[in-house]
């Protein structure tokens, strides 16, 4: 299996907002991952995980390094193409849903594909939007409200949504984080499932260490570095 993301020397420092010393979070972190693993990243709270998954996102830039994902780097990008590779290459879940609270559970799932990067239109996307909350196990609750429906049940949706546009990537940020203990498992069963069956590449921050040995690969980020536990 070929390497979907290829991490090298990668570094991010923050300026410091009262113009003192700048934030060093991390120097040289390296991460190659194979296409259809999963792999947890844990650490103390502050070492840097959502920085380096939001990289991966574009939803930051780094300092210095190379981040190349599916043999593409990111640095490379044009404005265009950074829109069209969040849209449709990666797929993010955050410990809080960020659903739209005045749409539906469909129609929070077919946001992202409106962005007119896919193909996918009218009744065909209603349909695979349909189908996804349907693996998620929400075929019952389309036309609910995120208000109508629970925390474990939003974070499906969230999970369907970021899957709608057929990503190679799924980068989850302590997606179980507001969970409790049964809805925690269920998710992240779900995650292993998506991973196993449809072969998408995870890579998920997390506390739990439940959640991290349930993924094929584990790293451990202190103190700026990023070390492989398995
Ligand atoms: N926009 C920012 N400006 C300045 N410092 C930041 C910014 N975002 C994050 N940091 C700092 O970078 C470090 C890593 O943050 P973060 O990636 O959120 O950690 P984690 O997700 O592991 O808890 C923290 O010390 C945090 O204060
Ligand atoms: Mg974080």
């Amino acid at each position: 299996m070929k390497n979907i993301i290829e991490i090298s020397n990668l570094s991010k420092s923050f300026p410091s907002p009262d113009g003192e010393e700048a934030v060093d979070v991390f120097n040289e972190v390296n991460l190659s991952v194979e296409q259809g693993s999963s792999v947890a990243i844990v650490g103390p709270s502050g070492s840097g995980k959502s920085t380096l998954l939001n990289m991966i996102g574009l939803l930051d830039k780094p300092t210095g390094g190379s981040i190349e994902v599916n043999q593409q780097s990111l640095s490379s990008l044009s404005d265009q193409t950074v829109a069209e590779y969040r849209n449709q290459t990666v797929g993010f879940i955050f410990q809080s849903h960020h659903l739209l609270p005045s749409c539906t559970v469909l129609e929070n799932v077919m946001v992202p594909a409106l962005a007119g990067f896919g193909k996918l239109e009218g009744r065909q996307l209603r349909n695979r939007a349909t189908e996804l909350l349907e693996e998620v196990g929400l075929g019952h609750r389309l036309a609910h409200l995120p208000s109508q429906i629970s925390g474990g049940e939003r974070q499906r949706v969230a999970v369907a949504r970021a899957l709608i546009n057929n990503p190679l990537v799924l980068l989850a940020d302590e997606p179980t984080g507001a969970l409790d203990q049964t809805n925690s498992g269920n998710l992240i069963d779900l995650l292993i499932q998506l991973n196993d069956q449809k072969g998408i590449t995870l890579l998920m921050v997390t506390h739990s260490a439940d959640s991290a040995n349930k993924m094929k690969q584990a790293y451990h980020l202190k103190d700026g570095i990023l070390n492989k536990q398995r």
